[in-house]
């Protein structure tokens, strides 16, 4: 198993639009093992294909307390959202140290193929909730901080573009 390295935002790569798998290989199970093993060694709870510059609809997620329950959503789409939302605070590997609140409907059902190439329909409240409709932006281009005030995403911005020139020194 491989840490891949993960962008950080604003990297223009985080925008990119990922295009389906078309067939779950080898090749994508390789990416599977390497994306849960760098998930896990960052303290993240998901991780999308975008995050280390694979753009293909993939994600990896683990909410449980264990960290024992490894979910794999290739291709994934939402087929179902409640009507309810709730502000719910969030952070991202490719924004570290930035927590902030975001508006998610409270439960989705999402369709997406597992590891093996099976079809199967998650039913997710909670946190994994959350966590599916964050990681499926990333796979649209889309950062969690693209939901603030224009005033705090520049705030944010700039206190990325400086932690990554001072650990380029
Ligand atoms: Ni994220």
């Amino acid at each position: 198993m491989a840490l891949l390295p993960i962008l950080y935002y604003p990297d223009p790569k985080l925008y990119k639009v990922a295009k389906p798998v078309a067939v779950v290989d080898a090749r994508i199970q390789t990416l599977v093992a390497d994306m849960l093993f760098t998930m896990y060694e960052a303290k993240g709870i998901g991780l999308a294909a975008t995050q280390v510059d694979v753009h293909e609809r993939l994600i990896v997620i683990d909410t449980s307390e264990e960290r024992d329950q490894p979910l794999v959503l290739i291709n994934p789409e939402l087929t179902w959202k409640s009507e309810a939302t709730h502000l719910n605070e969030e952070g991202c590997l490719s924004v570290p140290g930035v927590y902030d609140d975001v508006m998610r409907h409270d439960a989705v059902h999402v369709t997406a193929l597992d590891e093996t190439g099976v079809s199967r329909t998650i039913k997710a409240d909670g946190i994994l909730a959350v966590c599916v409709q964050h990681e499926m932006d990333h796979l649209l281009g889309k950062v969690f901080v693209e939901y603030l005030s224009p005033l705090k995403r520049n705030r944010i911005k700039t206190k990325m573009q400086k932690l990554q020139r001072e650990e380029l020194r």
